[in-house]
């Protein structure tokens, strides 16, 4: 039940838009086309060219856009909640230094989720988001369902919130996001930090996880026992390495897969589609999609 469950989510992350397959070739007829499919697109941060990263704003234009894909960032406040943001500062992406003067550097650990709450997380970005706030897990799996979207869920900085992997379950859990329906396609958990990867795998093996990062061929089989997707940054791959990877079953004994990031523009959506990546991570994905299935 459970192989079945996770090799139909590995599935539905190779690709929205399978192509053509066709029946072998008898001898002398004209070549078949090769098989060929179109990478899943996943909005990084939400579709955060067009709204404030990380917010509800991010994901419900993620889902206007038809992108059924969302990638985000979990951190944990002072009090345990976990909350969405990418930086462990608050700076960059809220008004907490009017807010809160004097708390410099603003790390996310250092503030209670009461005190996030009242934090402006749009106004940054543009007028029209002002107000927006830094959703919790709770919240945003809450939205994320609410569009019927999928999730790519980045544990990030989890050296700064020990057990935080066992929280995150916990708020998983509560939101009905360890069922099988979740689990078999809708539910990707990853993260830079490879002790992170493997702590998620351990606490429930029925979860597809993802390494960020480009660890060296020789070193995939090690990755590959606990993850089932290897993520790399765009710029250091070859279809070489992705044929290295693709070679490799992962931890749910499906192919080990690659989702490059953070691909924004057409020419480098084609060239990582010509590698043969299964997914691609992007602030744009309205403009990688349409590059791609071009
Ligand atoms: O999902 C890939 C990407 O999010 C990794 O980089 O820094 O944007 O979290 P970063
Ligand atoms: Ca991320």
């Amino acid at each position: 039940m459970l192989t079945l469950a996770v090799a139909a989510t590995l599935t539905a992350l190779a690709g929205g838009t399978a192509g053509v397959v066709e029946s072998p070739a008898a001898p002398g007829a004209a070549p078949v086309a090769a098989p060929t499919t179109v990478p899943s697109v996943i909005a990084h941060r939400g579709a955060s060219a067009y709204a404030p990263e990380n917010t509800l704003a991010a994901v419900d234009k993620a889902h206007r856009l038809g992108v059924d894909w969302v990638e985000n960032d979990v951190q944990r406040t002072k009090d345990g909640e976990l909350v969405i943001v990418h930086d462990d500062s608050l700076a960059r992406t809220t008004d907490v230094e009017q807010v809160f003067p004097g708390r410099a550097p603003w790390r996310i650990k250092d503030f209670t989720a009461a005190e996030i709450r009242r934090l402006d997380a749009g106004s940054w970005f543009g007028p029209a988001y002002a107000g927006a706030r830094v959703p919790t897990l709770k919240q945003y799996l809450k939205r994320v369902d609410h569009n019927r979207q999928k999730l790519l869920m980045e544990v990030k900085n989890p050296a700064l919130y020990p057990g935080i992997e066992k929280d995150m379950l916990k708020v998983l859990r509560a939101q009905g996001w360890l069922d099988t329906a979740h689990v078999r396609s809708r539910l990707v958990v990853q993260s830079f930090d490879a002790a992170s990867i493997r702590a998620v795998h351990r606490q429930h093996k029925g979860l597809i996880t993802g390494f960020l990062g480009t660890p060296k061929v020789a070193d995939l089989p090690t990755y590959a026992a606990y993850t089932d997707q290897i993520n790399p940054q765009h710029s250091s791959l070859s279809k070489e390495y992705v044929a290295a990877v693709h070679r490799l079953k992962g931890a749910h004994g499906q192919r080990l897969r690659v989702n490059a990031w953070t691909v924004d523009d057409a020419a480098n959506a084609k060239k990582v589609k010509g590698f043969g990546v299964d997914g691609v991570i992007s602030n744009r994905p309205d403009v990688v999609r349409a590059a791609m299935r071009g």
